[in-house]
């Protein structure tokens, strides 16, 4: 896959000597969903004005939709859809004019932009709503209408900052499902920053997460999670002979620790091991008394390189959806 968005050691320092991006460097590949990760004030709004060519870089380069940003800014811009993390729509049009107005900006032949502004609506189920004023829309609704508004020119690629903030929980699943559906049913590179990482988890191809101004990672969510240990299984067995050794000669296991009866072993992709470890604790003639499996989420990636959980952040950000799709189960 070809690398639609590269960037080198980028670096941004603001005036007063802030290094609010601190060379960074990650890549990201055409058609894929990128999701940028990180704790307020980490430097994913000025990553992403630097790549859209609103802000300058101050050292380092980076290439957009295969056009150096600093020295082809208007290639890349022909390129790109936007949603800022601030105020995107103007509250005194409808939702058509706002669309209609995006249109004229790009300049999209009117005959042209009708149709697709018709069709974006459609695609977030906003036609009921197009002909009213914005200023009476439901939060979600305008987010929605953000979303098509930087779209009416047919990017190639996306930049979402923070595209469910301040959401409820059922609309942002709704956003989320809408920015899938860009990226797969419209080939759509998307580039996006966010704080629920359970969210990226889920629905991006790959992450970095980034911190002071510092890339701390970067790969899929999987890779990511398999870098800081893979997951933990927890056995609960009759007493016995230790089991120490038996675990630790299975493949895959990085680590094995042993409270009484009780094991915990971190081992990447637990379940493929599960059998082969009933299998050698049955044959040992010991039973199972509890069994627990925890898959490691992107939170526990993010404590694991910065020290310190994301949800500490005073970000105000409400996670009941966090905790509703933590991936613990019991067996
Ligand atoms: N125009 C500016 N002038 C000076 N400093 C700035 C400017 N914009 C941002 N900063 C500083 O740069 C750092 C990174 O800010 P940035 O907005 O990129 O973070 P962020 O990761 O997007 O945070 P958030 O999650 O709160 O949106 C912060 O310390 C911020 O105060
Ligand atoms: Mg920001």
């Amino acid at each position: 896959m070809s690398k639609i968005i590269e960037a080198e050691d980028l670096t941004k320092i603001y005036a007063g000597n802030l290094t609010a991006v601190d060379h960074v460097s990650f890549s990201v590949d055409e058609g894929t969903l990128f999701g940028f990760l990180g704790p307020n004030g980490a430097g994913k709004t000025t990553t992403i004005k630097m790549l859209t060519t609103l802000a300058s870089i101050t050292s380092g380069k980076a290439s957009v939709a295969y056009h150096d940003c600093a020295k082809e800014p208007n290639e890349v811009r022909k390129s790109i859809g936007i949603v800022p993390q601030d105020l995107a729509v103007d509250d005194d049009l409808t939702g058509i004019e706002n669309v209609m107005l995006a249109a004229k900006l790009y300049r999209v032949p009117e005959s042209i932009a009708r149709k697709r502004a018709e069709e974006l609506i459609n695609l977030v189920d906003l036609k009921d709503a197009s002909k009213r004023l914005v200023a009476t829309y439901s939060g979600g609704m305008r987010k929605r209408l953000e979303l098509i508004v930087g779209l009416i020119h047919q990017p190639r690629i996306f930049f979402l900052d923070e595209p469910t903030l301040g959401l409820d929980i059922q609309t942002r699943a709704v956003i989320w499902d809408y920015i899938k559906r860009l990226n797969k049913e419209h080939n759509l590179t998307i580039f996006m920053t966010t704080h629920y990482l359970e969210e990226a988890d889920s629905l991006c191809d790959s992450v970095a997460i980034i911190d002071h101004g510092k890339i701390r990672i970067s790969g899929s969510p999987s890779e990511l999670k398999e870098k800081v240990g893979g997951d933990v299984l927890e056995i609960d067995v009759t007493n016995g002979a230790s089991l120490t050794e038996f675990f630790r000669s299975i493949q895959g296991v990085k680590e094995v620790k042993q409270t009484g009866s009780k094991y915990r072993i971190k081992i990447p992709r637990a379940e493929e091991a599960l059998p082969t470890i009933f299998e050698g604790i049955s044959a040992k003639g010991l039973k199972i008394r509890e069994v627990s499996l925890n898959k490691p989420t992107l939170d526990e990636v993010f404590l694991e390189v910065t020290g310190r959980s994301l949800r500490d952040e005073p970000s105000g950000a409400e996670d009941s959806f966090q905790r509703m799709i933590t991936s613990r189960r019991r067996l």
